[in-house]
């Protein structure tokens, strides 16, 4: 199902050069894939905040390549149209010759591209999963693979110096093929000078509005996961309520209440 890097990165950029904002979701399952790609998704991302949302893990430090490549194959039997994204898991992209590999495992699973997190240090990862012949999404910013290493969930982007640096990773993944780049959780302005500096679209989420689309993780849209909400996320559905309310109803009707 793999697009060329050069196909997808053509496309994207073409639909951000016509201002043509792109619209991203993540899932995890087969229902949610068919949903979501029947709605109109641009681009559904197998996430590995897999691991947070649905496997009840706290963070994604622990998800494994054996667990994306499960539910890669659930949402690809459920998508016909929008592009498959699906996430290298942490620990499985240390080298090149690791990154090409365990990214030809997630295509063969139904990702039509790959996503791993990192800048600079990753950039020889990125050129050797493109020269490959797999397309590849950048991610960088806050990077949740490495919040055991930063202590928590930082904001990114609040000095000149992190800034420059951002900005030199958005360069060296894009040098190196990527057809997009996520950025999570960065000083807006800062956000929106990478996005003025790239001819690939940025996908942001906790960045404020000027990037090129936007992405979220599927189940606080839905307020599917009520214990934890990201303050920049707006939830257009009370799915946690819903839930508790028919299986209190059902319960009562069950036992005669
Ligand atoms: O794993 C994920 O869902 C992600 C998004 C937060 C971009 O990487």
């Amino acid at each position: 199902m793999a697009v060329s890097p050069a196909l997808l990165a053509q496309q994207l950029s073409d639909r951000k050069a016509a201002g043509e904002k792109l619209a991203v979701l993540t899932a995890y399952d087969y229902p949610t894939a068919r949903l979501l790609d029947e709605a109109g998704v641009d681009l559904i991302l197998v996430g590995d905040s897999l691991g947070m949302v649905v496997l009840g893990m706290p963070d994604t430090t622990g998800v494994t390549m054996q667990m994306m490549l499960h539910h890669a194959a659930a949402v690809r039997r459920g998508v016909q149209r929008a592009t498959i994204i699906v996430d290298l898991p942490s620990g499985s992209y240390g080298m090149p010759d690791m990154a090409v590999h365990n990214a030809r495992r997630l295509v063969e699973a139904g990702a039509d591209a790959v996503k791993l997190e990192g800048g600079v240090d990753v950039a020889d990862q990125v050129r050797a999963i493109t020269q490959a012949g797999i397309a590849y999404i950048g991610h960088i910013g806050m990077l949740p693979q490495s919040v055991k290493h930063e202590g928590g969930y930082k904001k990114k982007g609040k000095t000149d110096d992190d800034a420059n640096r951002l900005l030199a990773d958005a360069r060296a993944l894009e040098e190196a093929g990527a057809a997009g780049i996520v950025l999570e959780s960065m000083v807006p302005e800062v956000a929106e000078r990478i996005s003025k500096a790239i001819q690939i679209p940025t996908i942001g989420i906790g960045a404020g509005p000027n990037c090129d689309g936007q992405v979220l993780v599927t189940p606080d849209l839905l307020g599917a996961f009520p214990w934890f909400k990201p303050p920049f996320a707006t939830a257009l559905a009370n799915e946690a309520m819903e839930t508790t309310r028919a299986a209190r109803e059902w319960i009562a009707g069950v036992k005669g209440a």
